[in-house]
């Protein structure tokens, strides 16, 4: 009998425990147009998370095998940087087929598997879209190139040179040298903005729009739930091609003149092109993300479109490059996006930039920094976009030796520019050879830390950077002050803690980071906003409140609910 009631007691308790399980948060269960408000996104650098046939590079179907990791993390979407077909000068940023999978990722088949087990998990599936550019060895460059008269010619920019070995002007390539390059066979030049190899589309001509405007069917006929745009204000350039004006005496990295791209970056044209494709993502419940660097927050504003028609998710850089723990600089940034015209988008690492682990860490308390890090932009206002590895607390580790680098503005750049290796290392899986990324020879180096700072380690410690991860995502998933509250910068005067409310309706939320090498005590300002206290909803290190009064240890960081 008492066994009896026993087994019936565990049966009811498994079955409430796999209610509570089973329960989806908020985030997950929301269909409609706003998903990409309530949903985390992360970057996958495919060649560098998962690779399923050993040979070094990772693929679709090795991501297809993370999914439940992805899903236990916390994540909703994932983007894939370019996954096409591509000769790889630029490591699929230069395309040479938009609607293809490149074998060395895997199939069409392999792609559709990897969309059907992420709809399984409710992750949806963003692409990155190279709209700037294609490869040289694209069919329309290699009929466009073919000669002056052919069918292609004017999907790309053909110009005379000024004079024998003289480009048309003097705009120079952001990966180094004249951003044209002379082409013998019809005696012109085409422009390229990257690298030669990546020539520029030219969108003023109607068939080129079209043309680009079916890729984004194409894929989401397939499934796919938006697009990250590439370089999007290098679309257009000034037809009559006038000169740059140079900036400041001296050069560039690569040797370059250092100039103001004035006529050859963020014309207005660039919007049109983004409200025809904002229209067809519309048509499928689908997000655009942009690949925003902009000067300040009224430029990034221009990006949501008038009328919010452009990109849901245009890209915060400026939070990037606050580049220090200083509370000051961090209240004036956020406080700027926040009174953009759109939803904030924000990220602190990618595959072109030092990871935020390296440009943050003081190298002593990286992994305390890191947290700190996390817990700032992931109870943000806004969309939060993380990178392959940050939730692991992964290095940059850039190439020491110039004939190890793969990223070809590495070897041009070299010493003063080292390339985009060192922040694209492959994921560390487990402490065994390679970091389980591959049984074979990763294509980069796999960084020493991986055997303190792996997936599966971290898994086990209740301390690890991923578990933070893990714990911040779930708070913010199911609280709905983390996801819909407004934010709100509480005692502003203190330059070592950053400190906000998250209001939604009658509740709240205040986070406090302490971005100090010295423990700090904060006297919570909650009163003007009808609150008393803070009840610890989580915090690191032994982070404490007593009423509105809260301690934090060196880099802590304290979450509570607000009590009246
Ligand atoms: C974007 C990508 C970068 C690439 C460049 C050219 O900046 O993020 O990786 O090299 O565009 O496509
Ligand atoms: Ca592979």
């Amino acid at each position: 009998m008492r066994g009896m009631v026993l087994s019936v007691f565990l049966i009811a308790l498994v079955a409430a425990t796999c209610a509570v399980a089973q329960k989806k948060p908020p985030t997950s269960a929301v269909e409609g147009r706003d998903w990409w408000k309530r949903a985390v996104f992360y970057e996958i650098y495919p060649r560098s998370f998962s690779d399923s046939n050993g040979d070094g590079i990772g693929d679709l179907n090795g991501i297809t095998s993370k999914l439940d990791y992805l899903k236990e993390l916390g994540v909703d979407a994932i983007w894939i940087t370019p996954c096409f077909p591509s000769p790889q000068v630029d490591f699929g940023y230069d395309v040479s087929d938009y609607e293809n999978i490149d074998p060395m990722y895997g199939t069409l088949a392999d792609f559709d598997r990897l969309a059907s087990e992420a709809k399984k998990r409710n992750i949806r599936i963003i692409l990155d879209f190279v709209v700037n550019h294609t490869s040289d060895q694209h069919p329309w460059f290699l009929d466009s190139r073919s000669s002056r008269t052919s069918a292609h010619r004017d999907w790309y920019i053909w110009r005379d040179g000024k004079g024998p070995g003289q480009p048309p002007n003097n705009w120079v390539s952001g990966f180094g040298g004249s951003a044209w390059k002379f082409d013998p066979t019809t005696n012109q030049y085409y422009y390229h903005y990257f690298y030669a190899q990546q020539p520029d589309l030219n969108w003023r001509n109607p068939a080129v729009q079209e043309a680009m405007f079916d890729v984004t069917r194409f894929w989401y006929k397939r499934g796919v739930a938006g697009f990250r745009l590439d370089a999007v204000d290098t679309l257009f350039e000034d037809p009559n091609l006038t000169d740059n004006p140079i900036l400041r005496p001296g050069k560039t990295a690569f040797g370059d003149p250092i100039e103001q791209n004035k006529y050859n970056t963020k014309l207005p044209e660039v919007h049109d092109v983004l409200r025809g494709l904002r229209k067809i993502a519309d048509e499928h419940d689908a997000v655009l993300i942009g690949e925003t660097w902009t000067a300040d927050v009224a430029e990034l504003n221009q990006y949501y479109g008038e009328g919010n028609n452009e990109l849901q998710l245009p890209m915060d850089f400026l939070f990037t490059m606050v580049n220090k723990l200083s509370p000051a600089e961090f209240r004036k940034q956020i406080a700027e996006v926040n009174a953009a015209s759109g939803w904030p988008t924000f990220v602190i690492s990618n595959h072109d930039i030092v990871r935020s682990y390296d440009r943050y860490g003081d190298g002593k308390h990286n992994d305390q920094i890191a947290k700190l890090m996390a817990a700032l932009y992931l109870t943000l206002r806004g969309t939060p976009i993380m990178y392959y590895g940050e939730e692991i607390g992964m290095k940059t580790t850039p190439p020491t030796r110039k004939e190890d680098v793969q990223d070809p503005i590495g070897r041009t750049g070299w010493p003063k520019e080292k390339g985009r290796d060192g922040e694209r290392t492959p994921m560390q899986w487990n402490g065994s050879a390679n970091a389980g990324f591959t049984t074979g020879k990763p294509w980069l180096p796999v960084p020493s830390t991986y055997e303190t700072h792996n997936v599966a380690a971290e898994s086990k410690n209740p301390d690890s950077v991923l578990h933070f991860y893990e714990r911040v995502l779930r708070l913010r998933h199911a609280n709905p002050a983390l996801l819909y509250g407004n934010y709100t910068p509480i005692n502003e005067d203190n330059l070592k803690v950053l400190s906000y409310l998250r209001l939604y309706r009658n509740r709240g939320v205040v986070v406090v980071l302490n971005m100090a090498t010295t423990p700090q005590k904060v006297a919570l300002d909650l009163e003007p906003h009808g609150f008393t206290s803070a009840k610890k909803l989580f915090s690191t290190g032994i982070s404490a409140a007593h009423g509105s009064e809260v301690s934090l240890p060196p880099y802590g960081v304290f979450i509570g609910e607000l009590g009246k």
